[in-house]
């Protein structure tokens, strides 16, 4: 069976735009590949946290993974931190891997050209490697992810390919696996820039936002003022980003949806999009709360670390002896 790795890091809580480019996916995944969904908290702490928000999050998204309908039976569901061989790979790589490679990272070049580098930590700086390290260790052969990340698997395709045309078959080079559509779902308020949890408010659905909220923000997103619903990314960003939404979430086409909403103007549409987002979340958020304090969970992610740890210190002892580093 083909292995699947993906993760989402506790830096915020979970939005719409985790649940659309990446958990929709995870979702689907599961039922024909060996799945492993890490909530990677070791990559949360490349930018300051407050402690006790970080470690209600971390277990926030496993519950989440759950809730939104990750089988936990059939899914291996756990904590990075938990599984030191992360950031043991992640050392060994990192003398792999070219400063070029990581200047070029579009992430850390945004990030650099907002707050400059003295105020950035170089764990964010070479945390693309923590993530290589992450798809590494259990031999993925998939990795769903969101636009944004994109290259970052791209980077791990060339480190193991280096890795292994220097000391012999070691890794699986993995693919990453892009939504179609929702692969990137843009700010409510600023349709021109990625749903993000640490960006504005208004413009971000959060999966724990109450129904009321949810509507508030769907109906004051920005759009255009032609009123025609109509999928145009480069003029109508604001309506092609609710569509989409609208598109994933009832697996209608967008062309029927626009076909659907031709008479409509956008508060009807608008309208609409709330009462299905309502609808697909409320269920999610009720699951959320059960086994966000059940025993099980706890359970779930003990049986999870256990399981990767084992994959992973095999893994890396594989690599540690293709480097001479075993006696
Ligand atoms: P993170 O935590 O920022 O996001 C988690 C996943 O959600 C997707 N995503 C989006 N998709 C569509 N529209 C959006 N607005 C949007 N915002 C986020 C992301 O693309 C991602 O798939 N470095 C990763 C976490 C990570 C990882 C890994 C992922 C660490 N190790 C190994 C895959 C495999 C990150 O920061 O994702």
């Amino acid at each position: 069976m083909k292995k699947i790795f993906s993760g989402i890091k506790p830096s915020g809580d979970l939005t719409l735009g985790n649940y659309i480019g990446a958990i929709t996916n995870f979702i689907k995944l599961q039922h024909e590949y060996e799945c492993y969904f890490c909530v990677v908290d070791l990559h949360a702490i490349t930018v300051p946290q407050i402690k006790l928000e970080l470690k209600k999050r971390i277990k926030d998204i496993a519950a989440f993974y759950i809730a939104c309908g990750i089988d936990p039976n059939k899914s291996t569901i756990f904590i990075q931190s938990e599984v030191h061989a992360h950031t043991e790979l992640s050392w060994i790589l990192e003398c792999n891997t070219y400063i070029g490679e990581l200047n070029r990272m579009t992430q850390y070049k945004d990030k650099a050209n907002k707050v400059g580098t003295d105020g950035l930590s170089s764990g964010f700086y070479t945390y693309p490697v923590l993530m290589a390290s992450d798809i590494l260790l259990y031999d993925s052969d998939l990795v769903p992810v969101g636009e944004d990340q994109k290259q970052h698997v791209e980077l791990t395709r060339d480190i193991a390919t280096r890795f292994n045309n220097k000391h012999g078959d070691t890794f699986t080079i993995p693919e990453h696996l892009i939504p179609k559509v929702g692969a990137r779902i843009m700010d409510l308020q600023e349709p021109t820039k990625k749903m993000s949890k640490s960006e504005n408010d208004k413009g971000c659905i959060l999966l724990l936002d109450e129904a009321n909220i949810i509507r508030k923000k769907i109906m004051s997103a920005k759009t255009d003022s032609e009123m025609k619903i109509k999928y145009d990314v480069l003029n109508k960003p604001g309506i092609s980003n609710l569509l989409s939404i609208f598109s994933i979430i009832t697996k209608k086409s967008i062309n029927s949806l626009e076909n659907e909403f031709k008479n409509c103007n956008y508060g009807e549409f608008k309208k609409a999009l709330a009462n299905e987002l309502i609808n697909i979340i409320h269920p999610i958020q009720q699951k959320y709360e059960n086994i966000r304090t059940s025993r099980e969970l706890d359970e779930i992610l003990d049986e999870g670390a256990k399981k990767a740890n084992y994959l992973a210190n095999k893994k890396v002892r594989k690599v540690k002896k293709r480097l001479g580093l075993l006696r």
